[in-house]
């Protein structure tokens, strides 16, 4: 176990960088595998849930070698190429690596099975399940493959048009990959707009896919897909955790460089600027298919603010951080149209409530979201993780606003997306101290 001692009130400062996005970072393993030829990604995201795609790909007898944690070169097999699995497949904690996965392996020429840590199996899978049978997947799981472990036969797919039900770039992501092995065409309809990497990248490659909106198509590709060489950008949802740090802790002024900006990525910049957070885009630029830049925030006076709809998916990470950032701003802050928080690592909105008014914020659950008046002054305390990484480092950045002495316990599942989170924070100037191993390197 890890505990994060933190003392609240320093202002941070400087430069940094964050590790490599994770929803980018596995994408880019998984894919590349799929192609003919030898992909490169470079700035891998070495954390738990990654790794855990890295080991499901071996499974499947793709060679993955680590040039370092964080540069791999994936030898790819081709689009038939996978081999059957001589063992269950771990995913570890990681929902991305399950869902997609599955969409992955439901039109494989074997079968395959797919488990991960108990909070995985808690998590619901009725939501690529059902849509995948209807494309003629044979799919076993328990409570009739509402939960992992799910068991995938041998099977011919079919294309079919499906609307989801909510916007998830898991739930549009596995369907598009089981498309690429359907006959005929997979149309899938998103309300809002769910994280487009997917899209990015097998379009990249070579992959008939195509983007009509909020609509997308796919289909068996017809040539063999390319590698990639990719240089995966700089994580906006960890780059969060920083931002809204030196939003609210005054005399605060950093950049983190060579950060995603993808637009379906950005609802917390735009959240914080309509609360009135000074943060700039630097250096725009396009890497491997992404939009990056450098983000250089100040701490501001920010006020209270209503988020919901459309935008809500385009931040769904980054709401418990954001309920941090609000308990600060001047007046009511209100999230609504956010109830798959409650299927995310944890129970986001419970758990947001109950650790953030442990710190002595004010804070009221809804049942799609919660409600925030500030700004309150933070006391500190004791804060858990409840083994949920996003929960563990927004507590953290509450701390480090608070007057008094916090403990968050738990904290090493911060290694999940963000190795590296505390020694970041330490080099930026804040008053933390890691008792139990660190989350590993230092990000500069
Ligand atoms: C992810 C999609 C989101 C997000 C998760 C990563 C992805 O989940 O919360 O951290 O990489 O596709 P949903 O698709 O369930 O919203």
């Amino acid at each position: 176990m890890t505990h994060i001692h933190v003392q609240g009130g320093r202002p941070l400062t400087g430069r940094c960088r964050v590790p490599g996005d994770k929803s980018i970072s596995h994408r880019a393993v998984m894919f590349s595998a799929l192609a003919d030829g030898t992909s490169t990604v470079t700035n891998f995201l070495d954390g738990g849930d990654c790794r855990a795609t890295i080991a499901v790909m071996r499974g499947l007898g793709v060679e993955v070698d680590e040039r370092s944690p964080t540069e791999l070169i994936i030898h790819g097999r081709g689009l038939d190429g996978l081999q059957e699995p001589f063992d269950v497949l771990d995913c570890g904690n990681s929902g991305t690596t399950v869902r997609l996965m599955a969409g992955l392996l439901a039109g494989q020429r074997f079968s395959s099975f797919l488990t991960g840590t108990p909070q995985i199996r808690r998590r619901p899978m009725a939501r690529i399940v059902k849509p995948l049978r209807q494309m003629g997947a044979t799919i076993v799981g328990r409570q009739d493959g509402n939960y992992v472990p799910l068991g995938l036969g041998a099977t011919t797919l079919r294309g079919m048009e499906y609307t989801l039900p909510v916007a998830s770039a898991q739930v549009k992501s596995c369907l598009l990959l089981a498309g690429l092995y359907a006959q005929g065409l997979t149309v899938i309809r998103q309300p809002g707009p769910a994280r487009d990497h997917t899209e990015r990248m097998l379009a990249a490659m070579g992959a008939p896919i195509a983007v009509y909106g909020n609509t997308v198509h796919s289909e068996r590709p017809s040539h063999p897909l390319k590698p990639l060489t990719i240089a995966v950008p700089g994580d906006i949802s960890s780059a969060a955790f920083l931002l809204v740090a030196a939003s609210i802790i005054p005399g605060s002024r950093i950049t983190i460089a060579d950060v995603g900006i993808n637009p379906t990525r950005t609802g917390i910049v735009d959240a914080l600027r309509a609360m009135g957070a000074g943060i700039e885009y630097t250096n725009v630029r396009q890497q491997s298919g992404e939009p990056v830049a450098d983000l250089e925030v100040s701490a501001a006076e920010l006020h209270g603010a209503t988020f919901g709809g459309e935008q809500i998916v385009t931040m769904i990470d980054e709401l418990p951080v954001l309920a941090v950032a609000a308990s600060q701003a001047q007046g009511r802050t209100v999230v609504r149209d956010a109830g798959e928080l409650r299927v995310k690592e944890t129970d986001r909105i419970a758990t947001t409530v109950s650790e953030l008014r442990t710190l002595g914020a004010a804070i009221e659950p809804t049942p799609d979201g919660f409600i925030v008046e500030g700004p309150t002054r933070l006391l500190g305390g004791a804060v858990e993780s409840q083994g949920d990484h996003r929960l563990a480092m927004a507590m953290a950045v509450a701390a480090l606003a608070a007057h008094g002495p916090s403990t968050v316990y738990g904290a090493e599942v911060t290694a999940d997306s963000f190795p590296g989170f505390e020694t970041t924070l330490q080099a930026l100037g804040a008053h933390l101290t890691v008792e139990g191993a660190p989350s590993a390197a230092i990000h500069v």
